[in-house]
């Protein structure tokens, strides 16, 4: 272990696990003190060696003798330092890691089609400079998938340089201080800043970076209203709302099946928060699935992709078991005249444990009734038990989890769900 090693450990100790970060007047007398300086000798610049001694270092080691739980100073520093059992702590430093995503190394980036999302999105980085970007969507739509993509044209284009590249996913639902130790830890290693939304944003000033956070569906409370924080999350708030007001040349990019509403209501064409909604594939990149696949009979591909939305998951799903069950058939498959859940289960599952008692109360009624209906006759049917204002907020949060359709027909909006929710709904959820 050498000085800069022995800093680095105590240093994220102390962040991690104390919120403590070492100043740099700290950092430099351990690293002298390393190195085997007595106070008088030491050349800190703006400190006299004498108030090092008597003011700061009698509190720095009883600091890192409390963190360590064995007495260090100045002169056992290095034996401690080698004989301490650092496994012990490194549970608390290992688990910080798992959030960071080497994106370069990211298998299944086949893409088929989203050529305008990548070019819309590249425009609003690069040429736009916008300083967050979300990207929301179903399960299983596409999202991660689309930004892998966008990550390595961005990567392999000369022209593009940022500082650097950073991928984190939410999946572990990591607090924002964990987060932000992480995050703050990669853009300005080992030294020790506070994990604070401040601190970010002036890294986020000083180089130009991408971030990416994946999957930010998980800091939002299930069986809520699109877009509520869990208990314990709200500040992530804050963190947006700053990111996207700050002055900064950096972008924060996310991706998620809701969107926070600090976000929604920035959105705009010449704000720099921009929200790309994705929708299903179009029907050739979908054809390309079934393709791929070895699926015949084209014919009646058509049908199925629209039946599905083209939600790519589900058309991958649904392409392995007409091929197990069909022989790839899928004529024969569309002769049984059924809508197949199967795997396409944990998909559904995985967005309906996030809604509200009011939004499972609507779904269930719209997957009861046979026509596409609008708001005044679904008033007519929740009023007086739910207002109408209750109503369009549940009606909105149902929308922005792309979970109800909404097709315009004589200057109005009508209101359904997809065949694959409504047989869901009808089939297997149990209320
Ligand atoms: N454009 C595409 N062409 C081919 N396959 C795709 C495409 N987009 C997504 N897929 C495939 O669909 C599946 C789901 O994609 P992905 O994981 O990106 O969805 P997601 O929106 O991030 O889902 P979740 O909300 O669950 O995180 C993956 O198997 C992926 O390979
Ligand atoms: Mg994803």
């Amino acid at each position: 272990m050498n000085s800069e090693e022995a800093l680095s450990l105590v240093c994220k100790l102390f962040t991690t696990k104390y919120e403590m970060p070492l100043t740099p007047l700290e950092q430099e007398i351990i690293r002298q003190s390393w190195e085997g300086r007595e106070y008088k000798d030491m050349q800190i610049a703006g400190y006299s060696s004498a108030y090092v001694k008597t003011n700061i270092a009698p509190e720095l080691w009883k600091k890192i003798s409390k963190v360590l739980g064995v007495t260090v100073g100045k002169k056992n520093l290095r034996v401690v330092f080698h004989n301490l059992p650092w496994e012990k702590f490194s549970t608390k430093l290992e688990t910080r890691k798992e959030f960071v995503h080497n994106w370069q190394n990211m298998s299944d980036l086949e893409i088929f089609g989203r050529d305008q999302e990548l070019a819309t999105l590249q425009k609003w980085i690069l040429q736009d400079e916008c300083r967050l970007v979300a990207i929301s969507g179903m399960a299983g739509i596409g999202k991660t998938t689309l930004t892998g993509n966008l990550l390595q044209r961005l990567a392999s284009n000369q022209e593009v340089r940022f500082a650097n590249i950073i991928w984190l996913s939410l999946e572990n639902e990591p607090t924002l201080e964990s987060l932000l130790t992480e995050l703050i830890d990669l853009l300005a290693p080992q030294q020790c800043l506070v994990p604070s939304i401040g601190n970010l944003i002036y890294h986020l000033r000083l180089h130009r970076y991408l971030i990416i956070f994946d999957a930010v569906e998980n800091i939002f409370a299930k069986a809520s209203l699109a877009g509520k924080y869990r208990q314990g999350y709200e500040s992530y708030g804050n963190l947006f709302k700053q990111v996207s007001k700050s002055q900064h040349q950096s972008c924060l990019l996310l991706t998620s099946i809701e969107i926070p509403r600090e976000i929604s209501v920035l959105v705009g064409n010449n704000s720099p928060v921009r929200l790309l909604k994705l929708q299903g594939l179009a029907i050739q990149p979908a054809k390309e699935i079934f393709r791929n696949r070895g699926l015949t009979e084209e014919g009646n591909w058509e049908n199925m992709i629209n039946l599905y939305r083209g939600n790519p998951l589900a058309l991958k799903m649904l392409a392995i078991m007409i091929w197990e069950l069909f022989n790839g058939k899928v004529g024969n498959f569309l002769a049984e005249n059924t809508i197949f859940i199967g795997q396409i289960l944990d998909l559904l599952d995985k967005q309906f444990v996030r809604l509200s008692n009011l939004e499972l109360q609507l779904i269930y009624w719209l997957a009861n009734i046979k026509e596409p209906v609008n708001f005044t006759y679904l008033c007519l049917h929740f009023e007086p038990n739910i207002s109408k204002s209750e109503i369009i907020t549940v009606l909105e949060s149902l929308v922005m989890r792309s979970l109800i359709e909404k097709n315009l027909e004589n200057d109005e909006f009508l209101f359904s769900l997809q065949p694959v929710i409504q047989k869901y709904v009808r089939n297997y959820y149990t209320k």
